[in-house]
């Protein structure tokens, strides 16, 4: 273990014990000023029943509170029946009922965190997930306390004269030396997490939703001075979502307001405090002229992402933190499914799916990896991870295809019903679905235990004399941290066979060591449940070719030998368009990876004919819809690539990616630029219209690599002229990306046109961060010195330095260190004022291990001072840690 000051220490999920008391009602006053906020609460707190052991001292959470006052019943408690610790108030002998009343002073002005109260600009708001709280008052701060809340606010009137918090509004007015108050009651009791306020001065927009019961809500969308022009987006968001979640769950909303507030500084997405949420600002404006359709889309997934929760999360919330899956992962799957339903279905699972790929693959083989429900953690902001979210989401669309539709439907119901108003675990949920369709899902439940991406290895036989074919599927999962053995997980492995023409053939099978029935279709989801089993088609007319693991129907890894003539027979052929996107990118994948090993053996690289010309029969395919299109044409980048082989040698990845880029670029131009042609240049915001940009843009960031001058020109023409910021930011990314003689000028055009909005600034800023080019360290340092950027604000963390350890390989993996030396020193300067962003960012040095020698023992060198570093925060600390010991 390092140094003292590192005092948290690791909780295990197994030594969970309920709470010796419960907090029924919280009354609290919270006095703003410009110095300081006085936080006055009365709480009635009463021993829990479920709490069998003695009862000596009641230990309330608290950090960097000073207090004031304390009275336990209304008397002045003495110094002699209580004490104060670094994180703690421990109240002596404490009633079987009573209640506790404290004043605590703390200062928002200071706090750099953005956990608790803070300022983001002018304005107060809050962020108490996951243990935010105990930096507001003294508390059981903890998911399984959950209490009913009256909240008063007081402020200065001109300075705040919006003052919200959670629930239903309960009276406001006037106080002297020009403050004012606001009171909120939330009936609904909840966990502290979920508790927010905000008081500033905003803009806002309006608006009001029915329910299916015929109850009406307001609907508020607060904004800052002069952006109420890029929130019509957010707002109707907020009612399709409100919609959706009747039609699909039955779910209704359950007060008389729904409030959201879009603030600059934040340390995620958005927040689903009860009744008031608050949001990144990214994740709220919008407009043609400062968002891109992908922006779009975000906006539209976090919005519903947040309303959902109301129900997966708040109304049934989680245990403990090790449950975090059950509240997150199952939100993450329906604002998926949401987003699903809104617009391509099978675009949105595809870009899902690469997330499944890219970051958790890679986050599951390393020193974090952990199970969708941890067993341990030192500090529970760190694993907030694509693990449990992503995967934790993957988990539960598994459970919804065992199910079917109808039966996960089923599930869904019998949980709400059982838990509402309860705090549950993951298995409680399990067992919900396992009840209400007399299924036994015990093996299921591995998914929650053990971490490490399953690898399937899949072979196959036809017998024609007997026209039968044989698949048998072999499951392993390598050992991750403290997990060496794995048992079988219980996979559904969904299939289809296809004959000559392409077609699907009718299937008629039976697992042949399992007592299934036979089963017939088109499309199989085969219930995989041991470590090797076969599964065997009967009249089957022809040798088929297997289309296997459609639409990713779990997160694993999949060998099957096919040739390049087959995945192109699949990527032209497959009744799963899903899959004709798999089959690209494997293709593409083993060319790139050729050409890196090729590169390595000092050969020349080379691009075989049969990939031109499955992407050129793409480009000509008008069957296909324009985003699918624009997908299919998308090359696998370096994150793809990294996670498909052991030793990764950089400098040959980023050779072999810009070498076959170049050459289908150059080998396409033609046909490429016909397309661009054609699509080019819509305007509206619909579907289709975005579909068309979004071939446009990749057509046109083709043809700029391929380095012909007619392609810079294209792009400096359309980054001038376009009407969308889609069009304009792939028109500079484009140039930006590329050794275009007006790659600098068109960066300081977009600038200039644009310095004044922070949101197309930290695109900006990214585009440049990322950018494949030898210099790209230099422009990193010098864009530090930006007006623009400022190292307190996460978005521009985000933008600048998340983005260059994180997606810019060959600039953070630079031979001589310099990108890993620079990145050390911002995380130990975050460090100090936000740990919780500082570990996101020396995560970018997790996988050290998986580099060439010169580049791990660079990599080491750095974590190791790291670890030396007096004030390490136990977040940097817990990452660093792992990673190193590893
Ligand atoms: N519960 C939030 C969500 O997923 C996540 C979140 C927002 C969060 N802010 C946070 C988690 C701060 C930890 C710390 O919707
Ligand atoms: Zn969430």
């Amino acid at each position: 273990m390092a140094k003292g000051e590192v005092s948290k220490t690791t909780k295990y999920r197994e030594q969970y014990q309920p709470s010796s008391y419960l907090i029924d009602r919280v009354d609290m006053l919270v006095e703003l000023f410009e110095s300081h906020a006085e936080i006055h609460s009365c709480l009635a707190l009463r021993r829990n029943p479920l709490f069998t052991g003695a009862v000596e001292e009641l230990r309330l959470d608290g950090e960097e509170l000073e207090l004031k006052s304390i009275a336990v019943n209304d008397q002045a408690l003495p110094l002699s029946g209580y004490e104060l610790q670094d994180a703690h108030l421990v109240i002596r002998q404490p009633a079987e009922s009573f209640t506790l009343k404290t004043v605590v002073q703390i200062k928002p002005q200071d706090n750099t965190r953005l956990e608790g109260l803070y300022k983001s600009g002018s304005k107060f708001c809050t962020q108490c997930e996951a243990e935010g709280f105990r930096r507001i008052t003294y508390f059981l701060d903890r998911p399984d306390v959950m209490s009913v809340y009256d909240v008063t606010i007081r402020a200065d009137k001109n300075a705040y004269p919006a003052l919200l918090g959670n629930g239903n509004p309960a009276g406001s007015g006037e106080l002297p030396e020009g403050r004012h108050w606001a009171r909120w009651h939330d009936p609904i009791p909840k966990p502290c997490y979920l508790f927010a306020l905000v008081a500033g001065d905003f803009d806002l927009l309006e608006d009001s939703f029915t329910t299916m019961s015929g109850h009406p809500v307001a609907l508020k969308i607060y904004v800052d001075k002069g952006k109420l022009d890029q929130c019509a987006h957010a707002m109707r968001s907020v009612k399709k979502a409100m919609q959706w979640d009747e039609e699909v769950y039955g779910r209704e909303y359950d007060l008389d307001i729904y409030q959201i507030v879009a603030v600059s500084d934040f340390n995620m997405g958005a927040m689903e405090n009860k009744g008031l949420n608050i949001f990144n600002t990214k994740y709220v404006l919008a407009n043609e002229m400062t968002a891109t359709d992908a922006d779009y889309d975000g906006v539209e997934a976090v919005i519903a992402h947040e309303y959902f929760h109301n129900w997966t999360g708040n109304r049934v919330t989680c245990r403990d933190w090790f449950q975090l899956s059950l509240k997150e992962g199952l939100t993450v799957f329906r604002d998926q499914q949401f987003s699903m339903d809104m617009g391509s279905p099978t675009v949105k699972r595809l870009d899902d799916v690469r997330v499944i790929r890219t970051a958790q693959f890679s986050e599951d083989s390393g020193p974090m990896a952990h199970p969708i429900r941890p067993d341990s953690y030192v500090e529970m902001n760190n694993f907030y991870t694509v693990t449990v979210y992503n995967k934790g989401a993957e988990v539960i669309r598994m459970l919804h295809t065992l199910l079917g539709a109808d039966g996960f439907r089923k599930g869904m119901d019998r949980y709400f019903e059982r838990h509402d108003g309860q705090a549950v675990t993951c298995d409680d949920f399990v067992q919900a679905h396992a009840d209400a369709n007399q299924r036994d899902l015990e093996q299921f439940k591995r998914w929650y235990s053990q971490a490490g991406t399953p690898v399937i290895n899949v072979s196959d036989h036809y017998d024609a004399a007997n026209q039968r074919y044989t698949l048998t599927l072999k499951q392993h999962c390598p050992a991750t941290p403290g997990q060496k053995e794995k048992q079988p997980f219980f996979i559904p492995f969904k299939i289809g066979l296809l004959d000559k023409a392409g077609n699907d053939l009718p299937l008629n099978w039976q697992s042949k060591d399992a007592d299934d029935q036979a089963i017939y279709g088109r499309e199989a989801v085969l219930p995989l449940q041991r470590a090797e089993q076969q599964f065997v088609f009967e009249h089957i007319g022809e040798k088929p070719l297997p289309s296997l693991l459609r639409d990713f129907s779990a997160p694993v890894k999949l060998r099957y030998d096919y040739s390049d003539e087959q995945l192109a027979f699949l990527l032209a052929n497959d009744s799963s368009l899903f899959n004709r996107w798999d089959a690209a990118q494997q293709l593409v994948s083993r060319v790139m990876l050729n050409a890196a090993e090729q590169f390595r053996a000092g050969e020349e690289m080379r691009l075989p004919a049969i990939v031109t010309e499955a992407l050129a029969a793409v480009l000509d395919n008008h069957q296909l819809d324009n985003a699918l299109r624009a997908r299919l044409l998308q090359l696998p980048d370096i994150g793809y690539l990294q996670e498909l082989v052991e030793k990764i040698d950089i400098d040959a990845l980023v050779a072999a990616q810009q070498f076959i880029k170049r050459r289908v670029a150059e080998t396409l131009y033609q046909p490429l630029r016909d397309c661009f042609q054609r699509v080019r240049g819509a305007t509206g915001l619909d579907g289709d219209s975005a579909g068309r940009r979004a071939l446009a843009n990749t057509c046109l960031g083709l043809l700029v690599d391929s380095t012909d001058a007619e392609a810079y020109q294209l792009a400096h023409a359309q980054l001038h002229e376009a009407k969308t910021m889609t069009d304009r930011f792939a028109a500079l990314r484009a140039l930006a990306h590329s050794a275009a003689p007006n790659r600098q000028q068109a960066l300081d055009d977009f600038t200039h046109w644009y310095v004044d909005e922070a949101l197309v600034m930290d695109k900006w800023f990214t585009v440049q961060a990322t950018a494949p080019l030898a210099s790209a360290l230099q422009e990193v340092q010098k864009l530090e010195q930006h007006s623009a950027f400022d190292a307190k604000n996460p978005n521009k963390v985000r933008a600048l330095w998340m983005a260059f350890s994180h997606a810019n390989p060959a600039g953070f993996h630079r031979a001589d260190g310099a990108g890993y030396q620079f990145i050390a020193e911002r995380v130990a300067r975050l460090n100090q004022s936000n740990p919780q962003l500082a570990a996101r960012l020396v995560s970018a040095f997790n996988r050290w291990k998986r580099y060439d020698d010169d580049r791990q023992q660079l990599m080491l060198k750095e974590l190791k001072a790291l670890l030396t570093q007096s004030g390490l925060s136990p977040d940097v600390f817990e990452i660093v840690s792992k990673s190193v010991e590893a």
